[in-house]
């Protein structure tokens, strides 16, 4: 058998391997309903991902549609969209959409919701029984650890060799909205027992769960069992075919008290907690439609947490954050939302962007607007694919360098090479344009490509040196076959405004001084 996907640390830098090569997801994530119908899939998904210079896609998968009876396991749809995925030569990231998807748990087969009885539901502070079932309730924990179970063995049996799917999604943005922890008499009763040992250790704290806690104990008691059932649910899984687990977050949002964000997911504040009671999941991840996209990276990448952004903000203005995401921070995937929007005609549009839809779920309606991102991301995604190896190559020498417009007010930033400085100037932010970012890769002590979009940069000399710096040569060109091949020598007027207009695009630079 060939070595499955994995996530590991090499040399310090965390890499999704894939057929042992480190693979960089350049993904997007499909809407949620579109992976239930293979024929729609065919004609309304597949198509308009061709092009988009993506390597992988995000699927969900339906625990109502695998074991719509009960311990009767159907694996029709997902057969299908393999087979449709190794033939658009795609790789997947499977998102398990069990017990919980976006905290609810709308999903679940119909035997789960309608016995009340034996699968117990959240209540609110006022005994009112929510749409959510209890990650307190060991039965429907064990009952979808169950079905993940079968769906994983059945991926060993028909997937293990051509290894289609790269990575699994534990349920989506679980976490209890409306209520900020469960209030049934079974939670209150765990909720008054002094906290488990393993809190006890990672916190060094005792007592009961608000003598502990104090007044975020609610949010406490949630993460704890959260993690717990993600961990039960994932574990045997895991070591019956062990690929790349993740879970993803709804994040922490105004007005900052739980229940109005889901209580209990990995919020980048618990990742610590999550480690410690869930370590068969690789990696927490943001789903990030918030315009501060650099404070969540920052966030997410500490306690050593990979960066793996399942869901980001849609709009062309923060297309170009994938430069950034995978200049600083080497992302391990990068997904933008309902990604077969992007290319369709507008009248083709399942008008999920509308205002209600997105204030239910407090996105920023902007976050939402794909028009004109596909060309962009799409370049961005090609430039970045052709040039991956050498990526690689300049992290490991320490010779890559990232720039982003972090906000409305920031002019510029310098670049401070081995012998040179770079002036990158910022351009104003334009709806419907990328904001400036990019890379820079430094591959000779007096040559660099820089790559991005919407800025223009001048070339200094260190800043103790009394010399002027001139340009060897200026070319702005593509890489073929891992190669820079020129397709024009920029000598003339160009030199005066060394530019990366809105398109991104490769410069390669080479340089003197006198
Ligand atoms: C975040 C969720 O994880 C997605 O499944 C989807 O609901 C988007 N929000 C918005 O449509």
């Amino acid at each position: 058998m060939k070595c499955l996907p994995s996530i590991e640390k090499v040399n310090g830098i965390w890499n999704l391997y894939v057929d042992g090569q480190p693979f960089t997801a350049l993904s997007g994530e499909i809407h949620n309903s579109s992976a239930s119908n293979l024929r729609y899939m065919k004609e309304q998904v597949w198509p308009y991902l061709r092009e988009m210079n993506m390597n992988s896609v995000a699927v969900p998968i339906y625990w109502e549609k695998i074991e719509a009876i009960e311990n009767e396991f159907d694996f029709t749809l997902l057969d299908g969209i393999l087979k449709q995925a190794r033939e658009e030569e795609m790789k997947l990231t499977l998102l398990w959409f069990g017990l919980w998807k976006n905290g609810i748990s709308s999903y679940v087969p119909e035997w789960v919701k309608t016995d009340g009885s034996k699968y117990l539901r959240v209540r609110n502070s006022n005994g009112k029984a929510m749409d959510v079932i209890s990650p307190l309730c060991e039965v429907a924990v064990e009952a979808d650890k169950k079905a993940f179970m079968k769906v994983m063995s059945h991926l060993k049996e028909v997937d293990a060799e051509e290894q289609t799917v790269i990575m699994v999604q534990v349920e989506n943005e679980i976490g209890l909205l409306g209520s900020d922890r469960d209030y049934s008499t079974y939670a209150n009763e765990q909720y008054e027992k002094k906290i488990p040992k393993v809190m006890v250790e990672l916190y060094s704290v005792s007592g009961t769960w608000e003598e502990a806690f104090k007044e975020n104990a609610p949010e406490y008691f949630m993460e704890y069992y959260y993690a717990k059932a993600i961990e039960r649910i994932a574990c045997e899984s895991k070591l019956v075919y062990g690929l790349p687990m993740y879970v993803n977050a709804w994040l922490e949002k105004f007005p900052w008290r739980p229940g109005g964000y889901p209580s209990g997911g990995p919020i980048a504040r618990f990742i610590k907690l999550w480690h410690g009671i869930a370590p068969s999941i690789s990696v927490y991840s943001p789903d990030i439609y918030s315009s501060d996209f650099v404070g969540v990276c920052d966030e997410y990448t500490i306690e050593d947490n990979p960066l793996l952004i399942p869901e980001v903000r849609r709009d062309a203005m923060n297309s170009s954050n994938v430069f950034y995401a995978i200049g600083k921070y080497n992302v391990l995937c990068y997904s933008p939302f309902g990604i077969e929007d992007f290319k369709k005609p507008l009248e083709l549009l399942t008008g999920l962007s509308n205002p209600n839809l997105m204030k239910t779920l407090k996105i920023d309606t902007s976050a939402f607007n794909c028009d004109k991102t596909a060309g962009y991301l799409s370049k961005s995604y090609g430039i970045l694919n052709s040039m991956m190896p050498l990526i690689r190559k300049c992290r490991e020498d320490r010779k890559l360098h990232s720039f982003i417009r972090k906000d409305e007010h920031e002019r510029g930033c310098v670049i401070e090479m081995k012998d040179y400085d770079v002036r990158i100037n910022f351009q104003n932010n334009q709806v419907g344009i990328p904001k400036s970012a990019g890379i820079i890769l430094e591959i000779a002590d007096n040559e660099f490509y820089i790559i991005g979009t919407s800025v223009n940069y001048t070339v200094m000399p260190k800043k103790n040196e009394n010399v002027t710096v001139g340009f060897l040569n200026l070319e702005e060109g593509e890489f073929e076959n891992g190669e820079f091949v020129a397709f024009e020598v920029l000598n003339g007027d160009e030199r005066y405004f060394t530019n990366l207009y809105d398109m991104p695009s490769i410069n390669r630079v080479k340089l003197y001084k006198y």
